[in-house]
């Protein structure tokens, strides 16, 4: 037994060279490096993208759905409100969705587009392939004669868009996804985009709020433990793709928020002291009350999302807001 969390980091990768090849072995490559270099760090990390199995996405739906989860419903007002002025303002030939998902929203957008007679094209990104696949098949019944071209990316890596897309495009990041970035990694993705724009572009951003931090933690604590249990999915998902054998009962659900950072965290916290084998990564040991931390989401405020705008060539346009705090912004280049 190693006595050090960060001994599982040190296992050279002597197994890479037979990974098996294409997306699959990729995906497991990178997996293995993920949680490599993740669990090795003091406070221990796994990146959020791996929630999102099949079972996770459905999870992170009903989350969604939730009466705690403000952040969907408000949002959707919002775009019910303002979708149609800034689509007949703006006649979109495409519209791209980064973390497009079930494309919930996505209909409003798209049903404006269609109303003004404008949208051909629709670009739904996501690192969830079979999700994507799902959503792209049921749009094409939906909007005929849309086009739909999803691209599977890890928007944290790259966008992975088509070339040639018909301008002007409407890029839509919702959700307060933009959240679940650091400050750098905020801006290295909105830059990627400001690259990918035209001078007629817009992006639109949904951006949750800062406000009462006991709002904040129902809205990732629920009642019903849907959340608990989204967290703790990525576990199983590590069991299933990686053969780890992490024992998912003795890992606890924690949001907490940290106001000097103006975000919320989710934790795995480690019930118990315990080593847990990693096939090909080595074996992790926590203590008792040790945590992993499995994602944050930073609240915002105007000056805050002007700010991180600017450091990616964008400025703020429109600013749409309501009393239950989320905002959706509208940026454009910066000449
Ligand atoms: N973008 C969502 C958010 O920041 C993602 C999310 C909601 C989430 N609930 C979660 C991520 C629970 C991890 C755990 O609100």
């Amino acid at each position: 037994m190693t006595r050090h969390g960060t001994q599982a980091a040190a296992a050279t990768p002597a197994h890479d060279s037979a990974l098996p090849a294409g997306r699959a072995g990729a995906r497991r490559a990178t997996m293995i490096a993920d949680v490599r270099d993740g669990l090795s760090r003091k406070q221990k990390e796994l990146p959020p993208k791996y929630f999102y199995d099949e079972r996770g996405s459905k999870l992170f739906e009903a989350i969604t759905r939730l009466p705690e989860y403000y952040l969907t419903r408000t949002e959707r007002r919002l775009l019910g409100r303002y979708a149609g002025p800034l689509v007949r303002a703006l006649r979109p030939r495409t519209l791209v969705e980064l973390g497009a998902g079930s494309a919930a929203k996505t209909r409003v957008l798209l049903d404006a587009m269609r109303d003004a007679g404008c949208g051909e094209h629709y670009v739904p990104v996501d690192v969830s392939g079979e999700f994507l696949a799902a959503t792209a098949r049921r749009l094409r019944a939906e909007y005929p004669g849309l086009r739909v071209t999803p691209a599977i990316a890890d928007i944290a890596v790259e966008l992975g868009l088509p070339s040639n897309l018909p301008h002007p495009v409407l890029f839509a990041f919702l959700g307060s996804t933009i959240g679940n970035f650091d400050a750098s990694a905020a801006a290295t993705l909105l830059g990627r985009v400001r690259h990918a724009m035209g001078p007629f572009d817009r992006l639109l951003l949904g951006a949750d709020l800062r406000k009462d931090v006991a709002v904040v933690e129902a809205a990732y604590n629920d009642a019903q433990g849907v959340t608990a249990e989204f967290n703790r999915n990525v576990l199983h998902v590590l069991n299933r793709e990686l053969g780890a054998e992490f024992d998912v009962e003795r890992f606890e659900h924690r949001a907490l928020y940290v106001p000097a950072r103006h975000r919320i965290e989710m934790h795995l916290v480690s019930r118990q002291e315990q080593a847990v084998r990693i096939p090909v990564v080595g074996r992790v040991t926590l203590r008792q009350g040790e945590s992993i931390r499995t994602e944050i989401s930073c609240k915002y405020d105007r000056p805050s999302i002007a700010r991180l705008l600017r450091r990616s060539g964008l400025a703020l346009e429109q600013w749409h807001t309501d009393n239950a705090g989320f905002a959706l912004a509208v940026a454009m280049p910066m000449p």
